[in-house]
């Protein structure tokens, strides 16, 4: 990893540019006129950067010089286009806080490839966008992280506790008050996307793909995170379609589709002592078409207490998924049907409406800690064909690894 050229986008690009300076008078002019109303966007195009599109060019340096015009330089509204077309590019970070009005708009029409030679990323993302109140990340473009060729290094399968994990396509960290809708992301190299210590952030109408047997491509991962939307997406990969990390609030997700996949997970939680509850969880309307699993939450043992509550799945389609719904308080253990004894409490949990078909004979499977029960699970109008059909079962303390319920019409409260 020595010879990393990863380049941070935290100073002033310096770049001189004729076009924009040949409309930079006017500008003033008007400005200076209208200082509030003046809401023109200009774009910077980066092709006008010097970035080229023949698929083999490094444009770093072209994205930095673009981004840094339109976030740190422009007294009008900015817009970074990068248009059709393929280009390269390797570790690249487009950071705030910007001087531009409000919001700062990357719209994406051609295609960025990733630089597939491992020792180019010094830390697992590929493009970060980060320290931004307002940004817009939107077109009808594609990440391409070129996955293929960068999944034989990856080390990070669930039984290695020690590994350096491969980058996330796209990186969203400090992003306030943003939206994130349209685009593509295929083959990443890791997560597709990866949303933390962001507050107000929706994403939507992404195209999310990856061969189901790829390893650790999320579709996007949460964590530290609040009020963050994901609605009106598809999403095909090889591990969950949506992940949901520690410290994770008020979460609302809706109208996805998952498929291939992990399902839709809450977790996993408590591998590391630092992992803080997760508060406020609404999944709706999804459907899940041949996934591993479906509605999830799952914890490792754990050493340090945290919860997870107020959470709902609710009005969910399943089509031959394995596990519909899932507790797994035993995550990452070998005794994996053994009763758990998680640190982590689950409570205020609900599963209802959920319906469809699965190919397994387990519909519900529920494992919660001995330690610390958990409290107010509903399962509440599931039909899962001959897997399990249950109506509102209230299951106020459940504590061991009874309740798997599988071709039972009325299966025992736990
Ligand atoms: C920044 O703006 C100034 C004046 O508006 C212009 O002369 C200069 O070329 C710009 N620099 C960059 C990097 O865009
Ligand atoms: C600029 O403001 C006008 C009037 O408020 C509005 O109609 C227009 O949509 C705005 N344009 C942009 C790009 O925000
Ligand atoms: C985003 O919001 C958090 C508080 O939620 C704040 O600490 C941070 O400075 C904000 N970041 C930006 C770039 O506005
Ligand atoms: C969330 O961000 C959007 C802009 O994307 C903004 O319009 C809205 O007011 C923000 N909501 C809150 C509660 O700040
Ligand atoms: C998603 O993108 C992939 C790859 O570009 C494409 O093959 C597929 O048709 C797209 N799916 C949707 C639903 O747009
Ligand atoms: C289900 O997903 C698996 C793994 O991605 C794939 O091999 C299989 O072809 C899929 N089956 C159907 C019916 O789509
Ligand atoms: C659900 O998402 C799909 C895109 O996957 C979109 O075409 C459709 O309009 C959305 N439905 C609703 C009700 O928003
Ligand atoms: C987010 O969740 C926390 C705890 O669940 C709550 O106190 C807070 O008011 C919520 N914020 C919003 C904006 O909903
Ligand atoms: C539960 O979480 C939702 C967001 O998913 C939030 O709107 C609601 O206020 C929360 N309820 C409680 C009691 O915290
Ligand atoms: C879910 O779909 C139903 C109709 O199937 C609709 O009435 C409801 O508004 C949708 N809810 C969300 C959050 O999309
Ligand atoms: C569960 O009960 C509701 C009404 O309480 C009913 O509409 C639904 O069909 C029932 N579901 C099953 C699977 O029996």
């Amino acid at each position: 990893m020595a010879t990393a050229r990863v380049i941070f986008f935290l100073g002033f690009a310096l770049l001189s540019c004729s076009l924009i300076g040949a409309s930079r008078g006017l500008e003033n002019r008007r400005s200076l006129f209208l200082p509030i109303l003046n809401n023109d966007t200009k774009v910077f195009d980066v092709t006008k950067f010097g970035a080229v599109a023949d698929g083999e060019t490094d444009n770093v340096d072209a994205f930095r010089a673009a981004w840094g015009a339109a976030c740190k330089n422009s007294t009008s509204r900015a817009k970074v286009l990068i248009p059709e077309g393929t280009y390269r590019t390797a570790q690249t970070m487009f950071a705030g806080p910007c001087s531009s009005p409000k919001p700062i708009t990357v719209e994406i029409t051609g295609t960025v490839k990733a630089n597939t030679d491992p020792s180019e990323y010094v830390s697992p993302e590929w493009f970060t966008f980060q320290d931004i109140d307002g940004l817009v990340l939107t077109g009808r473009g594609v990440f391409d992280g070129e996955g293929p060729a960068m999944w034989p290094f990856n080390d990070c399968r669930q039984t290695k506790s020690d590994c350096a994990p491969l980058p996330s396509s796209l990186k969203f960290y400090k992003v306030n008050n943003s939206v994130v809708t349209g685009i593509t992301s295929l083959n990443s190299m890791q997560f597709h996307f990866h949303v933390h210590g962001c507050s107000n952030v929706s994403l939507s109408k992404l195209n999310i793909t990856a061969p189901g047997n790829s390893p650790n491509t999320d579709g996007i991962h949460i964590s530290s995170s609040d009020m963050i939307k994901v609605f009106s997406s598809v999403i095909g990969t090889g591990d969950d379609c949506i992940s949901i990390g520690h410290s994770t609030t008020n979460l609302t997700v809706y109208n996805i589709t998952c498929g291939p996949g992990h399902g839709i997970s809450i977790g996993s939680l408590g591998k590391r002592p630092e992992e803080r509850s997760v508060n406020g969880v609404t999944v709706t309307n999804c459907t899940f078409v041949n996934t591993t699993n479906g509605a999830r939450i799952k914890t490792w043992i754990g050493t340090v207490a945290a919860e997870v509550k107020n959470v709902t799945y609710e009005d969910i389609i399943m089509k031959d998924v394995q596990n519909p719904v899932v507790i797994d308080q035993n995550y990452g253990s070998r005794l994996s049907r053994e009763p758990s004894t998680s640190v982590w409490k689950l409570s205020d949990i609900h599963f209802r409406k959920i319906k469809g078909t699965t190919v397994s004979n387990i519909g519900v499977s529920l494992q919660c800690s001995t330690r610390n029960p958990c409290e107010g699970v509903e399962v509440a109008d599931i039909d899962l064909g001959y897997a399990g059909r249950l109506n509102t079962t209230f299951i106020s303390s459940c504590s061991n690894a009874k309740p798997i319920f599988g071709g039972m019409l009325n299966p025992p409260p736990c």
